[in-house]
């Protein structure tokens, strides 16, 4: 990078058809340390511009056969493009001030003094300094500004790994896949943070909290009158807000078949059409779509799209649970517990021994989330000074979230007592441990014998447990579900301190 404003070489071309004025030019330039090259026309100035890449044009406003003031735009029109001063004859005001109109940074008279000149290349340094530098505090804000992945562990490593391999081919679809929580719309973020698209539009849609014709109307936006109610101007969608840059469709799982096949088709041929409209518009658009549920059981229970679901599952990232990756936990409640802190303006410095040990241990069915919500409790709780353990929020009240189909626990919506509920969950935990009465027994907190005394009770039996048993889903019944999530495996039972 350049020491100061005005220092450094500058790469310039001089274009008239003057010798005297083009090879004295030139050689003030050369005297004074800069780079300088010349052409005697408009055609050879044109190529050389394109060639190469200057900082500085001078240009003749008066060429044989060409308009120079024509030229200015088309010097100017590639990306990063060189200013240009142009050279007019004595008096020529009026050819100055259109020239400025079309994009040209100043104008010298002939003819010139050196003095002129060379303060115009210190100003056109000035100026290139100062966009680099903009674009160098840009980067360094996006960087400080866009959320981080937090982890160390091998999952997350693999995932971010993932999110490097797919941001550098920016036209493929993406299926972020794992438990709510877990950071899905994290990955989605960073694939386009990190990708050619970074300074494009990410636009993200929920597509469970729309209705079908809302969803496909704010998708693809509509025609005018193209539906009763449809407003007189007609209406772009986010796949038009999101060109160039990324759409994100989360919750994809609850889009409906119909849908699905809409989407299908655009993500086929590239293109899509407005609700009532006939024409294809080109759609230059990464999509990235993520779920929580199990895609693969909804194409069998045909709820999702097969095609749809081989299309989009191009370049899958499962987004691991927090409970295979607890070595990260503690990064994480640090790096949130800053935020909160300084959010708060409170003086935290980090977390006992043991409400450490407690964060860590915890089941967390909510996923970072949940973690980052205890920690901001914690840090509304703690006065200041370090977080204990009384700080922490209680092990939450089972059934709240519910991370996957096969963590659920269905009850009964007819027999609600205590004794029905203690019936589900004692089956339901001997299942789990493939009858092992010890760990059966430790899971639920009673001894070996009340347990043996409660298979009794309730008539339950291995056998005939495995015969009927059944995956849980979840049942409607009149009045509301209650569903439990499933003891982790192997896991204490939740702690409640
Ligand atoms: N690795 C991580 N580092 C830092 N913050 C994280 C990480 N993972 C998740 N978070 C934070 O946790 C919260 C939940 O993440 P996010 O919304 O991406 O989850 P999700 O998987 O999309 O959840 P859902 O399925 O409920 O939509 C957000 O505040 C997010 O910033
Ligand atoms: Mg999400």
């Amino acid at each position: 990078m350049r020491q100061t404003l005005q220092e450094g070489t500058a790469r310039i071309l001089v274009i008239d058809d003057e010798e005297s004025v083009r090879k004295g030019l030139i050689s003030i330039l050369i005297r004074e340390g800069h780079i300088a090259e010349g052409a005697s026309s408009a055609e050879d100035g044109l190529a050389a511009a394109e060639r190469n890449r200057y900082d500085l044009v001078f240009l003749d406003v008066r060429l044989p056969g060409a308009d120079g003031i024509g030229l200015i735009p088309r010097i100017r029109s590639k990306s990063n493009p060189p200013e240009v001063v142009v050279l007019t004859g004595y008096g020529s005001v009026p050819s100055a001030v259109e020239a400025m109109k079309r994009g040209a940074l100043d104008y010298v008279e002939k003819p010139f003094h050196t003095d002129r000149i060379l303060s115009l290349v210190r100003r056109v340094l000035e100026i290139n300094y100062l966009k680099e530098e903009v674009d160098r505090l840009r980067g360094q804000v996006r960087q400080l500004t866009a959320p981080r992945i937090v982890g160390q562990s091998r999952a997350i490593l693999g995932v971010l790994a993932a999110v490097d391999r797919v941001a550098l081919s920016p036209t493929t679809t993406v299926l972020v896949r794992g438990e709510s929580g877990t950071g899905k719309e994290l990955v989605a973020r960073a694939i386009h943070d990190r990708s050619a698209r970074h300074d494009r539009p990410f636009i993200a849609v929920n597509c469970a909290s729309f209705t079908e014709s809302l969803l496909e109307t704010e998708l693809f936006g509509y025609e005018p009158g193209s539906f009763t109610g449809a407003s007189g101007e007609g209406k772009e969608g986010l796949l038009a807000a999101a060109q160039t840059g990324t759409l994100f469709l989360d919750e994809i799982s609850e889009m409906s078949t119909v849908l699905q096949a809409k989407l299908l088709r655009v993500l086929q041929e590239r293109s899509y059409r407005k609700v009532g409209g006939l024409e294809d518009i080109p759609l230059d658009v990464r999509i990235i779509a993520s779920t929580n549920r199990d895609l693969e059981r909804m194409v069998k229970e045909g709820l999702f799209r097969e095609d749809l679901f081989y299309r989009l599952a191009v370049m899958p990232i499962r987004v691991p649970p927090l409970r295979e990756r607890r070595e990260d936990i503690p990064l994480l409640a640090h790096h949130f517990l800053a935020q909160f802190a300084s959010q708060m303006g409170k003086l935290l410095r980090g977390f006992s021994e043991e409400a450490m040990e407690n964060l860590t241990e915890r089941h967390w069915p909510g996923n970072v989330r949940e973690l980052r919500n205890a920690v901001e409790f914690a840090a509304i709780t703690c006065p200041g000074g370090e977080i204990q353990e009384e700080h922490l929020p209680e092990v939450r009240e089972p059934g709240i979230t519910l991370s996957r189909a096969e963590d659920v626990l269905v009850l009964p919506g007819s027999d609600r007592s205590i004794r029905a509920m203690e019936e589900i969950l004692i089956r339901r935990v001997l299942e789990e441990t493939g009858w092992n009465i010890s760990r059966s027994a430790s899971i639920l907190g009673i001894n070996r014998t009340t347990l043996y005394n409660k298979i009794r009770l309730y008539n339950l039996d291995r056998d005939k447990a495995e015969k009927t048993s059944t995956t849980p889903a979840r049942v409607s019944s009149p009045g509301r579900d209650v569903t439990l999530p499933a003891m982790p495996p192997r896991l204490s039972a939740p702690r409640v301190p």
